[in-house]
């Protein structure tokens, strides 16, 4: 071998490495989708409900009367329970929420996370 072949065949190692290390990553992800996230308002759930809530709840008009496009608003209908029993409902159901479409497990269970720790703003 000569020096640059050994030194291609070093760096062909390494990327082997690497892109496994990757792979595990990704792997564990999907195992548990969830588990990266922290239920706190500005790092998770404020994405969250923008996604799937604050097209109708919120601007100044909002669906119900409940914002959920801001903090404030956001955590008082979510520690009156109403936000969780709202999704909590199987799709189908009339009153669940979000009305079209599905919110997933993963999602929900951010939400009722955050409620049990009392809504945090931020970490
Ligand atoms: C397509 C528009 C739309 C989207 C998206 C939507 N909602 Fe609603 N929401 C409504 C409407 C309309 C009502 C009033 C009718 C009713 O009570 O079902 C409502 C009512 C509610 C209520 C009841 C408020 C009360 O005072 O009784 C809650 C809580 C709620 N939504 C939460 C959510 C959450 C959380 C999401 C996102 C996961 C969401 N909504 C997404 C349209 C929407």
């Amino acid at each position: 071998m000569t020096t640059a072949t050994k030194f291609q065949a070093t760096l062909s190692v390494i990327a082997i490495l690497g892109s496994s290390a990757f792979l595990q990553s990704c792997q564990y992800n999907v195992e548990d989708p969830c588990s990266e996230r922290t239920a706190v308002y500005n790092a998770s759930v404020a994405l969250v409900l923008d996604a799937h809530c604050s097209g109708c709840h919120g601007g100044t008009y909002p669906e119900a009367g409940v914002g959920l496009d801001n903090y404030d608003s956001a955590a008082d209908a979510t520690l009156s329970g109403e936000v969780i029993y709202r999704i909590g409902l199987p799709a189908n159901d009339p009153l669940a929420m979000p009305p079209y479409g599905s919110f997933s497990d993963c999602d929900i269970a951010l939400l009722e996370k955050w409620a049990t720790l009392g809504a945090p703003e931020s970490e």
